[in-house]
């Protein structure tokens, strides 16, 4: 099958996506831009189709599926007994990067929700998502569209390079405003928690609806208390998670995603000179290896000025994935798995980045990093 590659162009390519749209709802699988990762969408209604994302995916069966609506009029088809937090939740963050566990309708496919019964709800606010929801009228099932274990897509050519060939169309509206994938919410548990951790956090539930949501995320929590040091979890304000014991609640969450093939080493450190103390003893044990850095462009050449400094240091290769000026987790976020791809693509045997501080975007981002860490840190 050859995989159809779609321009959007300004005006959202009205046309072209009709016509996508209604080979989606005969059960085409369509490579989707939201705000946070591209998706691999399929009619949630067909069976078939569901079946085919997770073959396609390479994706264990036990993890369900998110369904992708254009608004609350469709609610009633994908969920029951939906939860007055809902109602206020849905008002302020959507459309956007929030995903809300209730209920599930029997009219969905078991496959959809891996068994559970319970389903995964979004209202993607992306453009070109957006019209696609609305033109196929259904409901959409859309997993990150990677290949399973590899970083999500923040890019169409990053789907392309994963699922060229296997799927019908991708839809290219350039790069994803977020990077990172929706924040989890089960709202079937009282108070909710998160389960996946992403830019809408448990103090912007609070601001913006005075909701209190439990924040708990398996990455930091098992983490933390397998291999932070007391001095690191103060750094790093993570100490109040290093006795929690995590349970998945999600089945996601206990694969290692995101993950590049090299492993990776976070530098910590209380500020950007203990953070650079850390690469460069790093570097200093490894000379011999292709070496990966992602971060600020300032942050890399403070690391250069360092090493020049350093006597007897042998000469080393670092390939670099950069940003301009400082380091900015906002920024960081957007290309973190842009860069895994292509340090990847290079070859590099092991990649450098800083830590951020667990704070807004830095939660998420931080959630991401050290899941993608794992195999290095464990
Ligand atoms: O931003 C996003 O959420 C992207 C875009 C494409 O919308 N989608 C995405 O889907 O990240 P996926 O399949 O890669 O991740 C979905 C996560 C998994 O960790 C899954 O276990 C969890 O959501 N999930 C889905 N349905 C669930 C449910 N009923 N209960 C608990 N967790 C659920
Ligand atoms: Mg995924």
């Amino acid at each position: 099958m050859a995989t159809k590659l779609i321009t959007i162009d300004q005006d959202g390519s009205e046309q072209e996506l009709r016509a996508v749209a209604s080979a989606l709802v005969q059960g085409a699988l369509v490579g989707m831009p939201t705000e946070t990762v591209y998706g691999l969408a399929g009619n949630a209604l067909l069976p078939d189709t569901v079946r085919r994302i997770f073959a396609v995916k390479g994706r264990p069966q036990d993890n369900p599926l998110i369904v992708h609506l254009y608004d609350q009029s469709q609610l009633a088809q994908v969920a029951e007994q939906v939860p007055a937090e809902f109602y206020l939740l849905y008002e302020k963050f959507c459309p956007g990067p929030l995903t809300m566990v209730m209920t599930r309708s029997q009219v969905l496919p078991s496959e959809v929700s891996a068994g559970l019964d319970t389903v995964g709800i979004r209202f993607p606010a992306q453009r070109t998502a957006r019209n696609l929801l609305r033109l196929a009228e259904v409901p959409v099932v859309a997993p990150s569209g990677n290949l399973s274990g590899r970083p999500s897509p923040t890019q169409a050519q990053h789907m392309l390079d994963d699922l060229d060939g296997k799927i019908e169309y991708i839809l290219d509206d350039g790069p994803c405003a977020l990077g990172v994938e929706s924040t989890v919410l089960d709202l079937t548990v009282s108070p909710p928690q998160i389960l996946r951790p992403g830019v809408i956090t448990a103090e912007l539930i609070l601001e913006r609806t005075g909701l209190t949501v439990h924040e708990t995320s398996s990455a930091v929590s098992t983490k933390a208390s397998l291999t932070v040091s007391p001095a690191e979890a103060k750094t790093e304000e993570c100490s109040q998670h290093g006795s929690v014991i995590f349970t998945p609640r999600s089945p996601g969450q206990k694969y290692r995603h995101y993950a590049p093939q090299a492993p990776i080493f976070i530098a910590r450190g209380r500020d950007s000179h203990e953070q650079i103390t850390s690469l460069l003893s790093r570097i200093e044990s490894e000379t011999d290896k292709r070496l990966g850095f992602f971060g600020a462009e300032d942050t890399f050449d403070a690391l250069r000025r360092r090493m020049s400094e350093m006597k007897g240091l042998p000469a080393v290769n670092i390939v670099t994935y950069l940003y301009p000026g400082s380091e900015q987790v906002e920024t960081a976020t957007h290309e973190l798995f842009a860069a895994f791809r292509e340090l990847d693509a290079a070859g590099v045997e092991l990649i450098l980045t800083p830590a951020f501080p667990r704070r807004e975007f830095g939660i998420a981002y931080m959630d991401r990093l050290e899941r993608a860490a794992e195999s290095e840190e464990k």
